[in-house]
């Protein structure tokens, strides 16, 4: 089996990393010894993660990113590359998830969803591979996809279509990486206790129009019932300290809970019975 990248010394990068599942990696690839850029959209959430993690010193390194931006991506490298020379654990993780039916959507939905869950992670991959293949130093990349990569919920069409491509792009990839001293995993979470919820409010301008318009009431609604089934959710640390045992023990898939088994074995048996 190949050594893996999980040393103290070692650099990672994860997207989307000053919040939630993020800022849970980050917190426990820190703790494992590693040094860490955490990079995110979100000045609140960056602000917020600078404070939590101030014990981590010149550990932890800030870098704003969208995921959507290849400029940015390659800023992201540059820095990489003149800071610590190489990076040894790439976490695609930043998404955003917004619910509603095919029939109302619009463009603005179809864009945003797909720029940030699906190009996000392939930018990322586009911008480092090259990178992590040629150091040869033990390396690994994590896409976070979601059960919704698996299986499609009521109203979640958009956000499936976007995370099933990352699940195929992390299988490709896990294929096309044999040979090479980088490992590919995705990371399959079911619910997690974090900011997901307020996704509808973080829209930037141009992605605004959404087709399924809600008034302030039906927000706060929505809002509230994915606050109390988050809550039920595991803790962001202990997906971190998943991901850390993924990327050790080499997997394929990373899921958060047990209970996705029934309905990866529903999803099975509805396949095979077109055949
Ligand atoms: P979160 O809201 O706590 O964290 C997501 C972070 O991504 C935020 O800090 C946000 O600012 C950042 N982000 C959003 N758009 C970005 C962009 N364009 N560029 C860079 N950063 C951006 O939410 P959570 O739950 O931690 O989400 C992380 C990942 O986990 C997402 O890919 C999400 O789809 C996935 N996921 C979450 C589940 C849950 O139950 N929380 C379940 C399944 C998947």
């Amino acid at each position: 089996m190949r050594t893996h990248p999980v040393q103290p010394g070692r650099v990672a990068l994860v997207t989307g990393g000053a919040s939630g599942i993020g800022l849970g990696i980050v917190q426990v690839l820190i703790e494992a010894g590693l040094k860490v850029v955490v990079t995110d959209v979100r000045a609140d959430h960056m602000k917020r993660a600078q404070q939590t993690l101030a014990s981590a010193g010149d550990r932890a390194v800030f870098f704003p990113l969208d995921v959507a931006d290849r400029t940015q991506w390659s800023d992201a490298r540059r820095l990489v590359e003149e800071r610590f020379g190489e990076l040894h654990i790439l976490c695609l993780n930043a998404g955003v998830g917004v619910l509603g039916s095919m029939l109302e959507s619009s463009d603005a939905d179809w864009t945003w969803i797909t720029s940030v869950n699906l190009d996000g992670v392939l930018l990322g991959v586009e911008t480092f591979l090259p990178h992590l293949v040629a150091h040869g130093q033990p390396a690994h990349i994590v896409a976070t996809s979601s059960m919704g990569g698996l299986v499609v919920a009521n109203d979640g069409g958009i956000y499936s279509t976007a995370k099933f491509g990352v699940v195929a792009l992390m299988e490709g990839l896990r294929q096309d990486l044999r040979g090479h001293n980088v490992g590919a995993s995705v990371l399959c979470p079911a619910a997690v206790n974090t900011n997901i919820f307020d996704h509808e409010r973080m829209r930037p301008a141009t992605f605004r129009q959404s087709g399924s318009l809600r008034t302030e009431d039906e927000l706060e609604g929505m809002e509230a019932f994915a606050k109390q089934i988050l809550a039920q959710g595991r803790d962001p640390i202990e997906v971190g300290k998943m991901v850390r045992a993924g990327i050790e023990a080499d997997k394929a898939y990373i899921f958060t809970d047990q209970n996705v088994r029934s309905t990866l074995i529903r999803r099975r048996d509805a396949l095979l019975a077109f055949t």
